[in-house]
């Protein structure tokens, strides 16, 4: 039999298989700060089942959870590389690189969760995302959430004159530190898996913290002081690398984009149904509850609003956004 006889069923087969297999099988790694408990990680998860299902198992995508890939810093340097695939992350991270995202966290810019969750499926902010790409090499894909904002205290605190000279923690980013400099307390940057062992050995006094992260790492164990005072909506952002993402075919794109909105907009429903509820939860503890409101960091308001209103141009039309929600 000549040589090319014996060749062609071979090629004719290699032909068949690559044809029968999506334009490139992809193994990605999606990193995340959060535990496995937690819900932003159990929708990462869900997301990576959803992509394999769909892609007929072509697609793997690994989870890594926990800051096992780093904090957000050092997991936005790898995005930029293409040396990690995606990521869910905080603003927090993409406000220091961006500033403009700054404006999300303007203080009492939502009053409660309700207006964060419609807020954060706005235009307006839906917009910022389109910064993302030039600015920090990202794709960004969508927008989730964790809860609003409270603080939780070693000491009792009935607002800012209790926490003055306070060392508390806050999640690494700068519209939240200008925001608790303003009030005259002591921000202290710590990521999220450090908070309970730093409240623990008295590294710090108090913690800006949401019901459900308090309640899944039993803050209240270590200070057992609740200030509900939700001044801040705190928005998450699921990313692709621009490396990464402008060598997937337009399917892939598809796929992956339509997925991953999926179930970060299950992420903003899960937060907005269980707010109140986990509200009640902490209500029942053997903790010393206070609420205060706008009127309370008034002073401190106008402070970050002198910092930030120059540094994050799209402060007013998240701020009409806002007001359009309100009055809805
Ligand atoms: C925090 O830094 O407080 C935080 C980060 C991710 C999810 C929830 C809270």
């Amino acid at each position: 039999m000549s040589i090319k006889r014996l060749l062609t069923p071979v090629m004719t087969g290699a032909l068949a298989l690559a044809m029968a297999l999506p334009a490139q099988a992809r193994d990605f790694r999606l990193g995340l700060i959060t535990p496995p408990s937690h819900k932003w990680t159990q929708a990462a998860v869900a997301f990576a089942d959803e992509v394999k299902e769909q892609s007929g198992g072509e697609h793997n995508i690994s989870i890594f959870p926990a800051q096992q890939l780093g904090n957000e810093a050092q997991m936005v340097q790898q995005l930029q590389t293409g040396a990690l695939d995606m990521a869910f992350l905080t603003i927090a991270e993409i406000s220091n690189r961006v500033p403009d995202f700054g404006a999300l966290y303007a203080p009492y810019l939502v009053d409660n969760i309700d207006q964060a969750a419609a807020l954060l499926r706005s235009d307006a902010a839906n917009d910022l995302l389109n910064q993302l790409p030039a600015e920090a090499g990202l794709v960004g894909v969508g927008y989730g959430m964790a809860g609003m904002r409270q603080v939780m205290s070693r000491s009792p605190a009935k607002g800012p004159d209790d926490l003055v000279g306070k060392k508390l923690r806050i999640t690494p980013f700068e519209p939240l530190r200008d925001f608790y400099m303003a009030t005259g307390a002591a921000p202290t940057p710590l990521p999220l898996p450090a908070v309970y062992d730093a409240l623990a050995n008295g590294q710090i006094d108090a913690i800006d913290m949401d019901f459900d992260s308090i309640l899944i790492f039993k803050f209240y164990e270590r200070a057992d002081n609740l200030l509900i005072s939700n001044h801040m909506m705190f928005p998450m952002v699921g990313v692709v690398s621009g490396r990464v993402w402008k060598d997937l075919s337009k399917e892939d794109r598809q796929l992956l984009q339509a997925s991953m909105r999926k179930h970060l907009d299950g992420v903003i429903d899960h937060f907005q149904q269980q707010e109140s509820q986990q509200e009640q939860q902490l209500r029942a503890l053997d903790i010393t509850i206070e609420e205060a409101g706008r009127e309370t960091f008034a002073a401190a308001i106008d402070d970050w609003e002198k910092i930030w209103s120059a540094k994050a141009k799209s402060l007013p039309n998240l701020r009409q956004a806002a007001a359009d929600i309100k009055s809805n």
